[in-house]
């Protein structure tokens, strides 16, 4: 079995469906020897946030790698510091400023609920979400959505917007996602995107998937990987080692049998999750 290695957005857009992270990657040499190396790999999907303090250094390993810009879907996101409108528009132009674009193939609200805005966070997206729908009809954005969404969170937004979200960026691995924002998204025509596809690394010894794994002749982090893709959704990885990277990239070939998924499925539990509950975080 062979995909083509796309999902189509609810906007008619194309995104590729296996990106590089580049969460804790280090300003520097570190962040534009990973994201050169992965571009040179062969990805054409980075996911990039203004809170990883690395878009400068993604910026110029975009700029010298020799790749059209237009060939690879490039991502940010708004972080929790933006309030209003204003601040939206100006995290956008700093973000762009920094990656040397001037536009993004996808733009999303980080975090549903920040600490600082709990008791008005609904009109605080809205804000967001005005400005997300304003740099897009300009062209400066080819698709919008949000990240860390649970379903209440995407019905807030859903009455008083005129954009309908086009992706929701969740926490998503054999461990853990949210099975109530799976079903929505899959009635919604929202797409999801698998964040913290690897567990953050903390579940390639477990001994069920590397049964799993072996089965396939794949290795736990590709099967991870797949897992997200098996459920339509996209799957971020990321690796400062050039080696995983091209081993998280090559998934394509191979699918997981419906019992396998199951099985995958079934170790899906609340207690598992790794990242904040989005109306608890304390940040
Ligand atoms: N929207 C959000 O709130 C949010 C939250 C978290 C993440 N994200 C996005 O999702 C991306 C992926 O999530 P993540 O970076 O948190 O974690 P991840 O991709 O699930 O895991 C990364 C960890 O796994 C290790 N790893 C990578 N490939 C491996 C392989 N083939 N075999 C064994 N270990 C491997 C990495 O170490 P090495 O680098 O040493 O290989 C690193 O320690 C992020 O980079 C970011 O872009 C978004």
């Amino acid at each position: 079995m062979k995909d083509d290695g796309y999902f189509i957005l609810n906007n008619g857009i194309a995104i590729p469906s296996v990106g590089f992270g580049t969460y804790l990657l280090k300003e520097g040499e570190e962040t534009y020897n990973a994201v050169r190396n992965a571009l040179d790999s062969g990805y054409r999907h980075i996911d990039c946030a203004s809170t990883y303090k690395n878009e400068s250094s993604v910026g110029e390993a975009i700029k010298y790698c020799g790749i059209k810009r237009n060939e690879i879907f490039i991502t940010s996101k708004i972080w929790n510091d933006c309030e209003t409108y204003n601040d939206t528009i100006n995290a956008f132009n700093k973000t762009c400023n920094d990656l040397q674009t001037d536009y993004l193939d996808l733009y999303l609200i980080h975090f549903p609920n920040p600490l600082a805005f709990r008791d008005h966070y609904v009109e605080r997206n809205l804000n967001l979400y005005k400005a997300m729908e304003d740099l897009y009809k300009k062209g400066k954005l080819r698709a919008i959505g949000v990240s860390n969404c649970e379903v209440h969170h995407l019905e807030e937004l859903k009455s008083h917007i005129e954009i309908p979200i086009m992706v929701d960026q969740i926490e998503f691995h054999p461990y853990y996602f949210n099975k109530d924002v799976y079903a929505y998204a899959k009635k919604e025509n929202i797409q999801l995107e698998a964040h913290s596809t690897l567990g953050r690394g903390r579940i390639i010894e477990d001994e069920l998937l590397n049964e799993l794994a072996g089965k396939y002749s794949k290795t736990v982090a590709q099967l991870c990987g797949r897992y997200a893709l098996e459920h339509g959704t996209v799957a971020l990885m990321k690796s400062k080692n050039i080696e995983r990277m091209k081993q998280n990239l090559d998934i394509l070939d191979f699918s997981i049998s419906k019992e396998d998924v199951e099985t995958l499925d079934s170790l899906v539990k609340k207690e598992n999750k790794i990242g904040s509950w989005p109306d608890k975080a304390t940040y």
